[in-house]
């Protein structure tokens, strides 16, 4: 098949989260599997080329783009993604994308984004390469199917070109005042009362997307049963119940290049399931970096995350004389909220032996923390996948979750795996969103760190749990095949 794949991120050029390492990952397996694939991707300022690897190898020229009544030129490189067949189309156009920012607050981001979905577009008309799928991901390329089919719907390139929607994350919908559509032409009847687009008033890239691509998915089956329903679902899940029929959850895959504690560039000693011993010398040489007195028995618990509301930090800042009173150590690093930076800088003030923390984003000590911590935590709201628990998964560190999302479908407590007494269980998790719950969760992870053999097994259990692509892989695909099939009916 031949898949056009449109995300605003795409690591190693630009991540903010855990779309960035999807984008980065999902279509070299997809190419492995004998897809050809290109990727989409605005380029912004934010990223030196060098420093990321980038190369041009192409030159594809310049593009006109009509958008709010101006035209704006567009200059399109391509160059390889590392390590793979997978060709990268950068949408070059200084005005929209070098704000150093990838998100922005600015009264023209709608106009960035569709200018982006419209670039992809007219690439593919420049390149006449006509793909079978283009696969969308969140609300940045939500209006994408519809200018494909409506505005785009005379080219008979695309007349065999079916949209998948991925939906990595429910609270980011892309809402503004009906005159995005205006911008690009869209039909009246769509941002009317009632309209496929129109949302209290103004317009939702989200809904838009959610209502007019060929299948939708989002990045958990857990996360896509939530979805459904009011608490989870935002407002979308009355739209969402539309198309019940055309949309399943299919879970994250993690890149086993990047992400292998036996070959990790970034730790100093590597490991495995079969000999750990390497995990031990990689939390010596972590606590030594960060400043922090080491000693053996004290577990060392890490965060690594966006620091916003979804990821649970208010049950962290309620619990926070608990937290601080546990037996453990901690390394933080986010960026996000002010609040949340402020908390966790004070802490490190606070507590100068206990606590340190990385104000920022650093992608280097994010693997140091999964390498040589022996606890993560993530008490998300809610989660659509979370890649962070299955990194931990990969490197041992055994993750302390809320059971919510990707998160209930990837760790599974192991006082329920006693109980049961299949001993299978990877880590330690809660249900009810309250900081009790959680610091006893984490007090149930504690207890267990102290009998090495059944910490061990723990470990183990999560290391040799299989979070490839490769079943993941092949579920897209077969996602793509049921977009194609069901848009040739519908002709
Ligand atoms: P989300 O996409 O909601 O942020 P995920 O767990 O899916 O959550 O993915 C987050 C990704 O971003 C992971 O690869 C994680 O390592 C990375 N990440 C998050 N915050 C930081 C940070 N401050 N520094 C480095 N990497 C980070
Ligand atoms: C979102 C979600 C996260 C998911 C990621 C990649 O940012 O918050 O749970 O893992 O997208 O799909």
């Amino acid at each position: 098949m031949k898949i056009a794949f449109a995300s605003s991120e795409v690591f190693p050029y630009v991540k903010t989260g855990g779309l960035g390492d999807v984008a980065g990952s999902l279509p070299i397996e997809l190419s492995k599997l004998g897809h050809e694939v290109k990727v989409f991707l605005p380029k912004y300022n934010v990223f030196g080329e060098e420093e990321h690897g980038l190369h041009y190898q192409w030159d594809i020229g310049e593009i006109q783009i009509r958008i709010a009544g101006l035209v704006r030129s567009v200059h399109v490189h391509a160059a390889t993604l590392p390590n793979s067949n997978v060709h990268v189309y950068f949408v070059d156009c200084p005005h929209y994308f070098h704000r150093f920012r990838v998100y922005t607050n600015d009264l023209d981001e709608d106009e960035r984004f569709l200018f982006y979905s419209k670039g992809i577009i007219e690439i593919l008309q420049r390149l006449a390469w006509a793909p079978d799928i283009i696969h969308c991901n969140d609300w940045q390329t939500g209006v994408l199917p519809l200018l494909l089919k409506e505005n785009y719907g005379w080219d008979k390139l695309f007349e065999k070109t079916a949209t998948v929607f991925s939906i990595h994350n429910i609270a980011y919908q892309g809402i503004f005042s009906k005159s995005a559509f205006e911008k690009v032409e869209i039909k009246p009847e769509h941002f009317r009362p009632g309209g496929i687009g129109e949302y209290y008033g103004g317009v939702n890239f989200l809904k838009t997307g959610i209502l007019t691509a060929d299948m939708i998915n989002t990045v958990s089956e857990t996360y896509a049963q939530e979805l459904l329903t009011e608490e989870y679902g935002a407002g979308m899940q009355n739209f969402l119940e539309i198309r019940k029929k055309d949309f399943l959850g299919i879970l994250n895959g993690i890149d086993y290049n990047l992400w292998n504690p036996e070959t990790d560039k970034f730790i100093p000693y590597k490991y495995s399931a079969n000999d750990l011993s390497g995990k031990f010398k990689n939390k010596r040489f972590l606590l030594e970096h960060l400043g922090l007195p080491f000693n053996e028995n004290i577990p060392l618990v890490g965060i690594v995350s966006r620091l916003v509301d979804q990821k649970g930090f208010d049950l962290f800042s309620y619990g926070l004389n608990r937290l601080m009173d546990l037996p453990v150590q901690w390394v933080m690093l986010g960026a996000g909220e002010y609040r949340y930076e402020t908390m966790f800088g004070e802490l490190a003030h606070q507590y100068p032996e206990k606590v340190s923390s990385y104000l920022g984003f650093n992608n280097e000590l994010s693997h140091l923390i999964e390498a040589g911590a022996d606890i993560f935590v993530m008490p998300s709201r809610f989660e659509p996948c979370g890649l962070n628990q299955i990194y931990s998964l990969r490197y041992g560190t055994v993750p302390v979750v809320r059971k919510t999302g990707g998160l209930a479908d990837t760790v599974q407590d192991w006082k329920d795996s006693i109980s049961r007494s299949d001993e299978t269980g990877n880590g330690f998790s809660f249900e009810e969103y309250t900081s009790e719950s959680f610091v006893r969760a984490l007090q149930n992870a504690i207890y267990e760190f102290h009998n090495k053999k059944v910490w061990q097994k723990i470990q183990v259990n999560g290391m040799n749990k299989d979070l490839s692509w490769a079943k993941s892989a092949g579920k897209y695909v077969s996602l793509y095949e049921k977009a194609v099939s069901k848009m040739k009916k519908e002709k």
